[in-house]
């Protein structure tokens, strides 16, 4: 399990202060791929910013913490200040734009020797046979290697992050729309990739993309965010045949189906600006279920029977 408690997440601006990710208390359980939905500005990417503990100014995690469940090679629980010393062997995050994480002036090849200590050169022949081998596997020449970031295509730029993310195995991988960038075939291609990856390594995969389709046909567990919140979470089967909190639903009505003539439903309105002062439930301003109560009382997220919770006073049944 990957455990968050009471976690915040900060940005402070000259405005003031912003919770992107407000009070969020659940657990994860490990060796799923677990998607993340929510619309734009909801905090999927803080979310898995913390995860990362690639906290930086203007982000903080202002309170909570984080149990990843894991120890590090020297017998010391991996936590939120010591994990930046596990990035690729234990925890990897493949990003949206790969060219903004690849070194552009350091060759593919430095990038996958620089997260190791070697003692001999034999080593380093070694562990370069390893990533050809795997790059092989990967669908990408040994070529790469001796390829600055930029001479690659998108496509090929984004399999190299891929294979530099989980070449050492992590237990977790965060993708962070790892394939937006991309033409629509390569898109799948990529995905497709991380799925069978994670099938092997049995690691923990939190895959972040606006596409449901994607959800549905990928994914083990969802995670469905809205205004800061985690409103639903559950196994992604269930989620998608029996969304309980009417934001999910609105989500998974938005959906194309094949032989369906029927309009498709669009989310109406907007999200709440996280800068107002909110109360009650953050949905119910969209809400067509919403009572009197729910524009006062914040609605926790509470278990409802097979590992799925919903934080909504008034669930769909
Ligand atoms: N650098 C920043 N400075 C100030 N506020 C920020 C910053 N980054 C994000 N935020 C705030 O945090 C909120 C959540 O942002 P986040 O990037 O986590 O959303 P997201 O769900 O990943 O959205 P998207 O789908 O567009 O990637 C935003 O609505 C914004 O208010
Ligand atoms: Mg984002």
């Amino acid at each position: 399990m990957i455990r968050l408690k009471n976690v915040v997440g900060t940005y402070t601006t000259v405005r003031g202060t912003v919770d992107a990710l407000d009070d969020v208390t659940t657990d994860f359980q490990t060796g799923n791929i677990i998607g993340i939905a929510g619309e734009s500005g909801c905090g999927k990417s803080t979310l898995l910013k913390l995860l990362y503990g690639n906290i930086e100014y203007p982000l903080a995690m202002s309170k909570g913490m984080i149990d990843y469940g894991m120890k590090g090679p020297d017998g010391r629980d991996i936590t939120t200040e010591n994990i930046s010393e596990h990035w690729f062997k234990k925890i990897s995050y493949i990003p949206q734009s790969s060219m903004s994480s690849l070194n552009p002036v350091v060759k593919i090849r430095k990038q996958f020797l620089d997260f190791q200590d070697f003692r001999s050169r034999k080593e380093i022949d070694e562990t370069l046979e390893k990533v050809v081998a795997f790059l092989r596997e990967l669908d990408l020449t040994p070529e790469v290697l001796d390829a600055y970031p930029h001479q690659l295509s998108g496509g090929m730029r984004q399999r190299v992050m891929v294979a530099l993310g989980t070449f050492f195995q992590p237990d977790i991988i965060l993708a962070d729309e790892p394939t937006t960038a991309l033409d629509v075939v390569v898109q799948k291609g990529i995905l497709l990739l991380l799925a069978e990856l994670q099938r092997r390594m049995k690691n923990t995969m939190f895959l972040v993309t606006h596409d449901m389709g994607v959800h549905y046909q990928l994914t083990h567990k969802m995670v469905i965010m809205y205004a800061a919140k985690i409103v639903e979470t559950g196994d992604s089967e269930e989620i998608f045949s029996r969304p309980r909190h009417p934001y999910t639903k609105m989500l998974i009505e938005s959906l194309p189906r094949i032989g369906d003539a029927k309009k498709l439903q669009g989310v109406e309105g907007k999200p709440p600006s996280l800068w107002d002062e909110l109360r009650g439930c953050r949905f119910a301003p969209r809400c067509s279920r919403a009572k009197a109560e729910c524009r006062e009382r914040c609605p926790e997220l509470a278990a409802v029977g097979n590992g799925h919770s919903v934080a909504c006073l008034y669930p769909e049944s």
